[in-house]
């Protein structure tokens, strides 16, 4: 079997239209998506049909899946993240609850769990209940951190080379401070770590790119509040340049996949308590903690 591929963009995406995800996957097919996601970074499988069952079984061909790091918050599956402004039990949920908080967060440019040692390497999406196309908001929007890198300028380039910033699981507090506190337990599960600004990857001939979020904080380290503070500012607005970016406008049905190495995503913000968006969400541990310019590869 062939799969039928289509470019999203030039740089970033394909789509496939003829591939059922809930089956068992044959090692050739394996071989293409892996090629696709390191190629395109990004796959939107057309037309499935996923539980919780099938999506922990397909996410599992790419690796061990994460959990989430919150105890006993989920209902159902570990290993599934629900993003949604929907309870388990289908109630839509007011905008001041957590899991809606939770969902607002997702809006700032992220790659997903920066604040583990070892970064998450694919999230796999599916939209179980989808915005109508006429409403605004509620896409995914993805930006080419290797792209962002390779148009930086020079002295942009020399400026970044050396930094850090710190990532940390208890800061999303920080950012919202509605969201109730973490247990001793889960805030010791994941203490603040650093990834270097520059990312540099072995599997693509030590190419660079920018790692970075604002979703667990808002600075980048080794200089003074402001300016870390303006150069985050600067790093978030110079990413969301629409010629690193594609936009995933979702259909029924949609499961995605991206690469968390080389693109940051954000959910563009809607109306919460008029629209009902539901997703399920697997996700695949990282192998490696990010290298850096520095690191010894
Ligand atoms: C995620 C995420 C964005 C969205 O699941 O990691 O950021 O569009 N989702 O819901
Ligand atoms: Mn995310």
């Amino acid at each position: 079997m062939k799969l039928k591929i289509t470019n999203l963009t030039k740089h970033t995406g394909v789509k496939v239209e003829n591939f059922d995800c809930s089956k068992r996957i044959s090692s050739d097919i394996f071989l293409d998506i892996k090629n696709l996601i390191q190629e395109k970074h990004f796959i939107c499988f057309k037309s499935q049909s996923i539980d919780e069952e099938s999506l922990v079984n397909f996410t599992r061909n790419f690796g061990n899946l994460e959990t989430y790091p919150e105890k006993d918050k989920t209902k159902g599956k570990i290993e599934i993240f629900n993003v949604s402004n929907i309870s388990s039990e289908g109630i839509h949920l007011n905008e001041e609850d957590p899991r809606v908080v939770l969902q607002k967060n997702n809006s700032r440019w992220h790659t997903d769990s920066s604040y583990r040692y070892y970064p998450a390497l694919f999230s796999i999406l599916y939209g179980k209940e989808v915005l109508p196309r006429v409403a605004s908001g509620g896409q995914t929007q993805f930006s080419n951190m290797l792209l962002a890198y390779e148009n930086l300028p020079e002295s942009k380039k020399r400026l970044l080379e050396p930094l850090h910033q710190v990532h940390s699981y208890n800061d999303i507090r920080r950012i919202e401070p509605s969201l109730p506190e973490l247990s001793y337990e889960e805030k010791s599960n994941f203490p603040p770590v650093t990834h270097p600004v520059i990312r540099v990857h072995p599997d693509r001939q030590n190419k660079k790119s920018l790692f970075f979020t604002s979703n667990t904080s808002l600075e980048i380290g080794g200089m003074s509040l402001k300016e870390g503070r303006d150069l985050h500012s600067w790093l978030v607005n110079y990413v969301q340049n629409p010629k690193f970016c594609y936009t995933h406008q979702w259909e029924p049905n949609d499961l995605i996949m991206w690469d968390n190495r080389v693109l940051l995503h954000r959910v563009i913000p809607y109306n919460y308590t008029k629209f009902r968006r539901a997703m399920i969400r697997g996700t695949v541990e990282g192998t490696s903690p990010v290298f850096g310019p520095f690191s010894n590869i």
